[in-house]
Parts: C-alpha cells; structure tokens; sequence
C-alpha cells in the first residue's frame, strides 16, 4: 500500500455528483455557477472547474483576476467565468485578459472599466452583506443605466450576496435581503430583458427556491461540504476531499512521559504513540492540540498533546495492536471502514466553519485526483475539453484565443 507524507485525495466523481444533486434543485433554466476560488477551496481550482462542468455547471467564478487566468491557461477556455472580487487596475486588466465578466457598483467602476478596454460587468447591490456593492438601490439602477451608455461596457447581470443565508434562525435578515433584492431586480430586469439575476449561494439555493433567480452560485456544496455546518450527508452531499497521513513511527510511551512541545500530552498509563509527519505547516491548525481524531486501520484514535510545524502524535493504546500499525494510512479527514471524519467535524472542533478547514491546506499537501477510486493521473485536456463543451452557456466574446493572446501581452508587460 503506498502513503504519502500529507496528501489530500480529490474525487472529482463526488464534485460531478454534488453539482448534479445542485441542479436538481434548481428549476429548468436555471444555471449552476461552480465557486472555485481559493484554489476551489483547497481542492484544486482547475480540476474542481472541470469536474464541476462535467456534473452541469455552465459557469465558473473566481475572487481574483490571477485565479480567472488559472483557469483559462489549464484550457478552459470558452466557459463564462465570473471574478467576483474588488479589483485593483492591474487586476481588472488580468480579469479582462482572461475574457472573465466583473464587479461594478459604482460610476467610477464603469470608467476604469472602459479605460481598460471594455468588458462584461454584474451590478451588484449590498442588501446587507456590507460588503461590496452599493447599499442604494438607485445608485444602483442608476449604474446599470450609465453601464448601457459606457463604451466598450455591457452590463450583462445583476447581483447580490447573503450574510444569513446559512443561519436558518436569523430573525428574518435572509428574507428581507431577498426582497430589497428581489424588488430592485424586477425594476432592473424591466429596463433590461436580458439580465442574469443572481443571488444565492450554496445554503441559499437548499433553503429557499425563490432566491434562485437566473443562476446560483454554489462553492461549498459542490465540493460535499455541508453550507450549514451540518452532516453532508443529511443533505446528500458527498465531501470529495480525504486528507491523510501516515504512521511514521510507533513508540512505547510510560506512564508519565510526554509528547510534543510544552508537554501538553502526559501519558496517564503505558500506551503506544504514533507518529503522523503532518503538520501546521500543511494546513492541520494547531488548534487542534489535543482535540482530534484519527482513523487508522478503520479504528478512531485521539490525537495527543501538540500539533507542531511538521508532525502530530496519536494515542494507540496498550495493546499490542500498536506495534503493527507502523506504516499504516492515517486518515484525518474522511472515511476508513464504518467510520468517517467530517471537514464539519474538524471545523467544529477549532472553533471554525467547514470553508476554512479545506482552504488551510498548504500547497506543501500533495493533491492526488481521482474518480470513485480510479486514479486520474493529470486533469487532461481532452477531458477539459469534453467537460467544457457539456456546460450550457455560450461562448463568451472573443473566443478562447484572446485570452492567450492577452495573457502573453500581460506576461510581457503590455497589458
Ligand atoms: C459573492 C459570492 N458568491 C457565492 C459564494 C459561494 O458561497 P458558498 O461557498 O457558501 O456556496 C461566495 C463565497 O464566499 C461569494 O463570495
């Protein structure tokens, strides 16, 4: 059996189902947006898009105009993708290299837009995210309207995003963002036939079909992660992602003796420790000192004393089980026999939401891909390709070409 130092194993064949099990919430019509920003939330941003396409997303968005260009350079050149993101000059031109459609709430948005050339742009209203976007309504209608006027500008949607729409006891702060929305969007859509109305995430588009609109844009869920911080599977959701380890070493520990800095783990009796080379430095927080489980050999074990830089230490026990679990697969999140270890779980445990548990996971992690337990050696292009060409939505302007040729321009310091 081969183990890897610290591995995080991808099924793509889980996200394809995920995006699936999206769409049949959705009514006919309605588009999935897969989310893969940060990297797809630690699972790889390309592999993430291509498998989220093959499962019936028709569009991609990003935060920034380095991650839209990721994903046009890997080959996924004609889906329209989406950088969601404030974005600095040098950033709208990397956005618009890579032929994605951006942000805009304000007048001045429009003209930096137009000085770059030009693009396809979302309006989004702030109905109480407080982040981006304009928390006025008329300011917004009055965006769309000078978006229609700019040169080279194409107002093509119409946005918004949910604070609460995970918190299902919010006292009705999900259902008043959704009607500011709601009545702002008609008005737009009224001005403009052809806008995309979207709104929801992933915990929106599960909790209420009247957020839906034109697309959602869905990021945790695609990936088996539960938006509410609940079981996934609950929800029949599949977590795609597994991180594992394994056993380095195995040592007797005595009664007394100790484990890991600062001596957080005094063996109370005669047990077996065992040594997993995984770390803080590979995303595994050390808030997790003392305060996890791992599954070895199908079995759950505490995690003992200090997460350090590079290694943790696991209670085996007394038994003499210990000494043949050297070289074992440790399991830190995922499934091993009946027992199973949630990204929820983990999150729980520190304190933390689910998101953040994947997207700790260091480049340092090696990622390894595959379908149902059928290994994918690298996310091919052909596969890319066919995956690209099942999405729905038409190809934005200028092709895929452009992008490339922009790109270069970019690299050489043109753009
Ligand atoms: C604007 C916007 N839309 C959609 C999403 C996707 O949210 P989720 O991962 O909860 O589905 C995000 C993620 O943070 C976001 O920032």
């Amino acid at each position: 059996m081969s183990v890897e130092r610290a591995q995080a194993c991808v099924n793509v064949a889980a996200i394809e189902r995920n995006c699936a099990r999206l769409r049949g919430e959705l009514r006919p019509g309605v588009e999935l947006c897969a989310v893969v920003k940060a990297d797809g939330y630690g699972h790889g941003a390309v592999a993430s898009a291509t498998a989220a396409l093959a499962g019936g997303a028709s569009w991609l968005a990003v935060a920034t105009g380095e991650e839209a260009l990721e994903l046009r350079s890997a080959g996924l050149a004609r889906t329209r993708l989406l950088v969601m993101g404030a974005l600095t000059p040098p950033e709208l031109r990397q956005a618009l290299a890579a032929d994605a459609d951006v942000v805009a709430w304000r007048e001045r948005d429009l003209e930096a837009l137009a000085r770059a050339g030009g693009g396809r742009v979302h309006v989004k209203l702030d109905s109480g995210m407080g982040r981006l976007g304009t928390r006025d309504p008329g300011e917004a209608t009055r965006v769309l309207a000078a978006a229609r006027a700019a040169p080279g500008v194409e107002p093509v949607g119409a946005m918004t995003h949910f604070a609460t729409a995970d918190e299902l006891h919010d006292d009705g702060f999900f259902a008043a963002q959704l009607q500011m929305f709601a009545g702002w969007a008609a008005q737009a859509r009224d001005a403009q036939r052809d806008l995309v109305l979207h709104a929801a995430n992933s915990a929106a588009v599960l909790r209420d079909a009247g957020a839906h609109f034109d697309l959602v844009r869905c990021g945790i869920a695609i990936y088996g992660m539960d938006p509410f911080g609940e079981d996934p599977a609950a929800r029949a959701l599949e977590p795609a992602l597994e991180l594992s380890s394994y056993v380095a070493e195995v040592k007797r520990c005595a009664a007394g003796e100790s484990a890991g800095y600062g001596r957080r783990f005094i063996a109370e009796r005669d047990t077996h420790l065992a040594v997993l080379p995984i770390g803080y430095g590979d995303g595994w927080r050390r808030g997790l000192s003392n305060n996890a489980d791992v599954l070895i050999a199908g079995r759950r074990y505490p995690l003992v004393g200090t997460v350090s830089m590079d290694n943790v230490t696991v209670d085996l026990g007394a038994d003499g089980r210990a000494e043949r679990l050297r070289g074992e697969p440790a399991m830190l999140i995922g499934r091993q026999g009946e027992e199973r270890i949630t990204a929820e779980e983990v999150a729980r445990r520190l304190g933390t939401i689910n998101y953040e548990v994947t997207c700790a996971l260091t480049p340092r992690v090696s990622r390894a891909y595959h379908r149902d337990g059928a290994p994918l050696e690298a996310i091919e292009r052909a596969q890319i390709e066919s995956a690209v060409g099942a999405g729905s939505a038409a190809p934005p302007q200028g092709g895929g070409e452009p992008h490339t040729r922009a790109r270069q321009a970019l690299d050489a310091g043109a753009g």
